[in-house]
């Protein structure tokens, strides 16, 4: 039998890359799935490509309290309950070091991944609090460590290591697991962006450099990190929560 045959799963940021992948692998697994994302052409966009009775789609930004309160009302609504949160929706900020960082900037990175992340664990965990599950949120290597220059996106990943470790044991007594994946730079659109921003435009050489560090000599692929989510989605990982994963090539070892 297929591991989530019955399975209910939500993920925000959905249409993006490791969003869709991730949900590509729940509906081969025999999930339903709703996607959330702010991009409602790309949701569309995506729902066709991924072409599934099994799926639904809903736009929200994440970072308002009361679109987060509807998406969540529809995912209970569409598909009965919520067994897996994917909460993974982020945005990587502008590359500038702290001294010329616009303000405005550094307000929207911490309201998108940080504010957000927290709105989805307060409605979700709530809808949960009867059958328990499972909860994944989406980290960084820079939820590990400092990198120059993008002060806002390594704050706001470090923030939601503290608030997965309090959701997990706020959530244990309801069997709610709560746990944050930490994936290196992962070869799609968020990374060209960040190449971009480092090398003034010299995206393939910053690439070939970053890649250069990495332990494995690449960049992690959408895959990866709906592999390791997958796992922590599944009952076999039933006794994993409060915990940090990486998905890096072996980076964080460094
Ligand atoms: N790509 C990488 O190298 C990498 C590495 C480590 C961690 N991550 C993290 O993985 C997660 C997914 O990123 P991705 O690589 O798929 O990038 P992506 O840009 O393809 O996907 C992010 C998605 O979030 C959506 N989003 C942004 N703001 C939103 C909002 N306010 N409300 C709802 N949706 C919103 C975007 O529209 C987009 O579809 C992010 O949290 C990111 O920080 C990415």
């Amino acid at each position: 039998m297929p591991n989530f045959d019955n399975k209910r799963v939500l993920i925000t940021g959905g249409s993006g890359g490791i969003g869709t992948e991730t949900a590509r692998q729940f509906l081969e697994e025999g999930a339903h799935v709703m996607l959330v994302d702010i991009d409602e052409k790309d949701l569309v966009a995506t729902k066709k490509s991924l072409d599934s009775d099994r799926l639904f789609i809903h736009t929200a930004d994440v970072s308002k309290a009361e679109e987060v309160a509807a998406y969540v009302k529809k995912a209970l609504a569409a598909m009965g309950g919520i067994d897996v949160f994917f909460n993974n929706a982020g945005i990587e900020g502008v590359v500038k070091p702290i001294v010329d960082y616009p303000e405005d900037e550094f307000h929207k990175v911490i309201h998108v991944n940080i504010l957000g992340v927290w709105l989805g664990l307060k409605h979700v965990m709530r809808a949960m609090a009867d059958d328990g599950g499972s909860i994944i949120i989406t980290s960084s290597v820079a939820g590990q460590s400092g990198t120059p220059n993008v002060s806002a996106y390594v704050t706001s990943k470090h923030a939601v290591v503290g608030m997965m470790k309090v959701a997990a044991l706020e959530g244990a007594a309801n069997n709610i697991r709560v746990n944050t994946v930490h994936p290196s730079p992962v070869d799609n659109r968020m990374m060209r962006s960040l190449e971009d921003g480092f090398s003034g435009g010299k995206g393939a050489e910053a690439k070939e450099q970053f890649e250069a560090q990495i332990p494995l000599k690449r960049y992690a692929q959408e895959a990866d990190v709906a592999n390791l989510v997958l796992f922590l989605a599944k009952d076999e990982s039933s006794f994993l929560t409060g915990g940090q994963y990486s998905v890096d090539g072996g980076m964080s070892a460094m």
